[in-house]
């Protein structure tokens, strides 16, 4: 089974993105085929600078090797260094309802936020991340909540290609999306009626995976808190329900667990036990990290050998593609550039 999954170069990844998907990706490298691609083509849909945007490249893979992804068991790429994805994105685009990417959740939010230029491509931000999976033919796609929107249009492009240009075949895979039952939406601890987020959150509200222990143990024991004293989840109680969530999901233990552990204890006792455990957690990941990201050729070699992977795979399906949709020149396998 393939199992693809992208995320976006940055070296913010936060305690949502680790708890959320980096978590499941290394999980599924036992389960099947894991891909996994480090979306720079979709940062560029909001303004950025290109020497950043190539560090960040390898920011982002270094977090994930350091998070458990192994090269030798599954591809790890970068985007543009397949340019599959761009075309296909295109394809897509021609079965692709202009309609409904205007009333996507995301480019609403980053459309009505950005005082600068909204590019077309950020309208065109889902059909590149539908384009990622389906190149692949992949089965599922470990993702946090928040991208159930884009999972959908995903399926929805796959289904109306299949059907404009399948002949009964399914050209291009439906795929599932896997979103875990603990840490799905993991919010902002200032403010948990928000989800934590590098752009939209609040600085202390905000854990990264590479901020020092320290300074994950301050956040955590300042974390917002709600009236009541009772460890326990509650819809009024989006504070606590939240650190419950992430101290059951950093211990891979059920909520239920958690709120048992801490039923005669007050709010102070158990904000100490999560920080305490966060810092467990992510304190290994920082020291790894930081010995690999000293070494960027070793970063590049990784990535590029995953592009070449990548490649091959895309190519196989682009092939039958182009032929459905009457693209090329006829019975011509192009050979691999
Ligand atoms: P990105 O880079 O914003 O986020 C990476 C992953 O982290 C998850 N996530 C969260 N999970 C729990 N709680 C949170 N607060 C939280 N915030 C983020 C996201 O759901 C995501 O799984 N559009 C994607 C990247 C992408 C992609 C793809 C994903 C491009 N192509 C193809 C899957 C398949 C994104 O911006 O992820």
């Amino acid at each position: 089974m393939r199992i693809f999954s992208g995320i976006q170069p940055t070296g913010q990844k936060h305690l949502g993105n680790y708890i959320g998907a980096i978590v499941q990706y290394v999980a599924s490298q036992e389960r099947g085929e894991g891909i996994f691609c480090i979306v720079d083509l979709h940062a560029i849909t909001v303004p950025f600078d290109p020497a950043e945007l190539r560090e960040r490249g390898y920011d982002t893979a270094a977090i994930l090797l350091a998070a458990g992804l192994d090269p030798e068991r599954c591809t790890l790429f970068r985007q543009s260094d397949v340019p599959e994805h761009t075309e296909l994105t295109w394809l897509l685009s021609s079965v692709t309802e202009l309609g409904r990417l205007q009333r996507m959740h995301q480019f609403r939010d980053k459309s009505f936020g950005q005082r600068e230029l909204v590019s077309a491509a950020l309208l065109l931000y889902p059909v590149l991340q539908a384009a990622d999976v389906l190149a692949y033919r992949a089965s599922e796609v470990p993702v946090g909540e928040d991208q159930r929107e884009h999972l959908e249009l995903m399926r929805d492009a796959a289904r109306r290609f299949n059907a404009r240009f399948g002949d009964g075949d399914e050209v291009l895979v439906v795929p599932e999306h896997r979103i875990p039952q603990v840490g799905a939406r993991i919010m902002d601890l200032q403010d948990p009626t928000r989800k934590m987020s590098t752009t939209g959150g609040s600085p202390q509200g905000t854990v990264f995976v590479l901020d020092e222990p320290a300074a994950i143990g301050k956040k955590l024991r300042g974390a917002v808190t709600d009236s009541g004293s009772e460890v326990c989840r509650a819809p009024e109680k989006p504070g606590v329900s939240n650190l419950i969530e992430i101290l059951a999901a950093v211990r891979g233990v059920e909520p239920a667990a958690v709120e048992a552990e801490f039923a005669s204890a007050g709010y102070g006792e158990f904000k100490a036990a999560v920080a305490g455990a966060v810092v467990d957690y992510l304190a290994p990941v920082r020291e790894r990290y930081l010995q690999l990201r000293a070494d960027e050729t070793a970063l590049e070699a990784i990535l590029e050998d995953g592009a070449r992977r990548a490649h091959e795979m895309a190519h196989a399906t682009m092939l039958d593609v182009r032929k459905r949709m009457g693209l090329g020149a006829p019975r011509r396998d192009r050979a691999l550039r």
